[in-house]
């Protein structure tokens, strides 16, 4: 596996690439990573000639309070599973090479829908700051196709309206989410879960879950719905950000006769907020 720090360099090599007629796939992260990353390489090396990763704890997304000096660095660690996953190159720039002027006065990327619902209620500028990083990260990396785990589906939703609204002339394609054994979404802030509520944090995997199969069942009363499941999550002990039952494609509230639905939520642990989602079909 090729590591490059520095995007003049990536770019020639990719062009390379491209001029032997290359198909190129591409899984952004910001590092840490875990068996879900690793399944997303996989996924984009079945449909692609090369793969490239990239780590970059995109500092544009994270709000002033949340955790981007905390958040857990471990470069060596990661290169060694890329390369145990035979991925082809590593992009792993500073914050000087993607933010030579600064993120204050960076240039932005807004996508005026879907982003002040769920975690960008609670999290403002997030999604302006995934959007804008995974903008740049796709004029440096030129894919042809890009992959994004459905574990945040928000996020997914949101970079899909932005690739069809720019024009962008990559493929996005969705990952299953990946799972620990209990049902617990796999991400790097499992690591801020403590061991005492470790057993019970597949609480809101399972209420989702509860939630799908009242709504398969027939029921409608949403509003219900989601206030059972808030109630059940805050029964096992922690605080409930937000659920909801929403439209797959708008993600605006769940209309009756809606046909695709995905069930939203987000909850905090003592020191993680920790997200899940799950979709179902009625048609
Ligand atoms: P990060 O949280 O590192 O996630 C990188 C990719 O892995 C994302 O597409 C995310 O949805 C996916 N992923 C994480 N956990 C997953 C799981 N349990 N199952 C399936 N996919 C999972 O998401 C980001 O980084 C950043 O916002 C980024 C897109 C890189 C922009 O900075």
């Amino acid at each position: 596996m090729q590591i490059f720090h520095h995007i003049a360099s990536l770019r020639d090599a990719l062009k390379q690439e491209r001029l032997a007629g290359k198909r190129i796939g591409f899984v952004p992260t910001m590092g840490n990573l875990h068996d879900a990353h690793i399944e997303l390489v996989k996924k984009a090396q079945q449909t692609n000639d090369i793969v490239v990763c990239s780590i970059f704890v995109n500092g544009l997304q994270f709000g002033l309070n949340e955790d981007w000096d905390k958040y857990p660095r471990t470069f060596q660690t990661d290169c060694q599973r890329l390369r145990d996953a035979n991925c082809d190159y590593l992009f792993h720039p500073d914050d000087r090479e993607m933010y030579p002027n600064g993120m204050d006065t960076q240039t932005r990327v807004i996508c005026p829908t879907m982003t002040d619902v769920l975690c960008g209620a609670s999290r403002p500028g997030h999604f302006e700051g995934v959007t804008t990083v995974v903008t740049k990260l796709f004029n440096i990396v030129q894919p042809d196709e890009a992959v994004f785990g459905l574990k945040d589906y928000q996020q997914l939703a949101v970079i899909r309206r932005m690739a069809e609204d720019l024009c962008m002339p990559v493929q996005i394609t969705a990952g299953e989410i990946h799972r620990e054994t209990d049902g617990l979404a796999m991400s790097s802030r499992n690591g801020y879960i403590t061991e005492e509520e470790r057993p019970r944090v597949n609480q809101l995997n399972q209420s989702l879950n509860w939630v799908a199969e009242e709504i398969k069942g027939g029921r409608k009363d949403f509003e219900v719905l989601e206030a059972e499941a808030k109630q059940q999550i805050e029964e096992a002990g922690f605080r409930v950000d937000y659920f909801t039952i929403s439209d797959s494609k708008t993600l605006d509230p769940a209309a009756v006769d809606d046909t695709e639905i995905t069930v939203l939520g987000a909850m905090y642990t003592s020191a993680a907020r920790l997200i899940d989602n799950v979709s179902l079909s009625l048609s």
